[in-house]
């Protein structure tokens, strides 16, 4: 061995694992600080002036109440994935029976024509009904709940306008229009037999499909590759409804948009790489609490330490390895971090292994010890943040004890999310510490039921029903409910 090579072997990391503690460490006192601040910002959102959480009415104007029924397809256009189902909410009290299919929603259709997107839509729900009920010539048009999650005004049918693309969509001629035509054209040019009579978020669908089995459920929330909630608020709460003059006391489910919580940047504690993310996202200054909580991000904010800690520290680590496959943006994603917070063993083989199988990297065991910490780092900071938005939600609405519904690939998936979440809400609402561990907590986040599927049903249903009493706010197509 020459003289000198041991130069390679990298510092004491203890001094870069501190350096991340505080950057990524979010306290009880933070924690509060958020959450007071996110009160406020729902409240402005709900006005006329505005703020930067957009509060959309969604037009869903009640809570099932178990006994809804009918047959109807349903269609989500989530980050990854296209999924269609035909839902049948039964007789039987809260029940119901779901056939569906899942189609790949290629990488390249999120960026490319508008027009190709939405025809390929029409296809895969055209595929699906050939399927399941065979001949189309001879079919009656059949009732679609479509969930559309991203950001569009009044989320209801004739004021589908996208406000702004999110989780890394980027279609050009999208943004500022109302979608739901596009849609309707495309379904026609390709004869597909189908009358849409709701556009829907994600997070309603969650919050109402929660809502049929269970009557605590009061929040909706995802936690997927994006990060978003809705709940039910009164009419006479928001003020940007005044001029309808609708009755104070009926409901209104309102889609947050809450990833846009503090986009202007007075609470949120942004590290170097929360910048860099936001910076070279398609969308910079948006989204910026959605940047720090959802899956799209996660792995890309500890792809972006291990880059720098890297090249821009004494302590390079991998140092004189080729990290090539590691520069690559967006090649790390959360189940990458997933995979190393659940690593079982002491000497943290399987994430040698990882990095080994995946980057071509040689992680030696402090810089295991690193990567493990910054994992668990960016995790618990998302889930204590996440506990901030669910509690603001409370708070605003007073609520001292309620389910909450969750949905989403981190929240069903990320380690330790959940235990995280409920702590961070434990902390901000001064909850003593549990006598039996097994008890609840006032507030309990729970796995929701199946928003865009049965929820999108249950919407379709609800709405049927509202027009049917003559209620005919946000309808564009009286027709499509006959
Ligand atoms: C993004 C979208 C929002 C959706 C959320 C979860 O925040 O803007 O509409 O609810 O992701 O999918």
């Amino acid at each position: 061995m020459e003289a000198g090579s041991f130069v390679d072997v990298p510092k004491d990391l203890l001094g870069e694992i501190e350096r991340l503690e505080k950057l990524f460490t979010i306290d009880t006192a933070k924690l509060k600080q958020i959450t007071e601040r996110f009160v406020g910002e729902l409240e402005k959102g709900l006005t006329n002036e505005g703020g930067s959480i957009p509060m959309n009415p969604t037009w869903v104007m009640s809570y099932p109440n178990g006994y809804e029924t009918g047959t109807f397809l349903a269609l989500d256009m989530g980050g990854t994935n296209l999924r269609v189902c035909q839902i049948t909410l039964t007789e039987q009290k809260s029940e119901f029976d779901i056939i569906q299919s899942k189609y790949r929603l290629p990488e390249e259709l999120k960026t490319g024509d508008a027009d190709e997107l939405w025809e390929y839509i029409a296809d895969c729900l055209m595929q699906f009904i050939e399927t399941h009920h065979g001949d189309t010539s001879k079919l009656d048009k059949l009732p679609l709940g479509f969930t559309f999650s991203y950001p569009a005004t009044q989320n209801y049918i004739d004021e589908g306008i996208l406000q702004r693309w999110t989780k890394g969509f980027d279609i050009p001629g999208v943004e500022g229009h109302n979608v739901v035509p596009m849609f309707e054209e495309a379904l026609a040019r390709r004869g597909v037999p189908i009358k849409l009579t709701a556009l829907i978020n994600d997070t309603t669908g969650t919050l109402i499909a929660s809502a049929y089995t269970d009557t605590k459920m009061k929040i909706g929330c995802i936690f997927g590759t994006g990060c978003n909630a809705a709940y039910m608020e009164d009419c006479g709460s928001i003020p940007k409804l005044a001029h309808l003059n609708l009755p104070p006391e009926t409901p209104m489910a309102i889609n947050c948009e809450w990833g846009a919580f503090d986009n202007e940047h007075v609470v949120l504690p942004q590290t170097p790489y929360d910048i860099i993310i936001d910076k070279d996202s398609p969308r910079p200054g948006q989204q910026a609490f959605e940047k720090m909580i959802a899956g799209l991000y996660l792995g890309e904010i500890f792809r972006l330490i291990m880059v720098d800690l890297h090249d821009n520290h004494e302590t390079h680590i991998f140092a004189n390895q080729d990290i090539s496959k590691l520069r690559k943006a967006y090649s790390l994603d959360s189940s990458f971090l997933s995979a190393i917070e659940e690593d079982p063993f002491e000497n943290l083989s399987e994430t040698a292994e990882l990095f080994q199988s995946k980057l071509d990297i040689r992680a030696n065991g402090p810089e295991l010890e690193l990567i493990r910490r910054a994992a668990e780092l960016i995790g618990t900071r998302a889930a204590r943040l996440s506990a901030c938005g669910v509690a603001a939600i409370s708070i605003k609405k007073g609520y001292e004890t309620c389910h909450v519904g969750a949905d989403g690939s981190v929240f069903n998936k990320y380690p330790h999310f959940k235990a995280r979440g409920a702590q961070g809400l434990r902390e901000i609402l001064d909850w003593p510490e549990k006598e039996d561990p097994k008890a609840d907590d006032p507030i309990e986040v729970l796995a929701a039921e199946d928003g865009s599927g049965v929820g999108a049903a249950l919407i379709a249903a609800l709405t049927l029903q509202r027009v049917q009493a003559g209620n005919m706010h946000g309808i564009l197509h009286p027709e499509n409910f006959k």
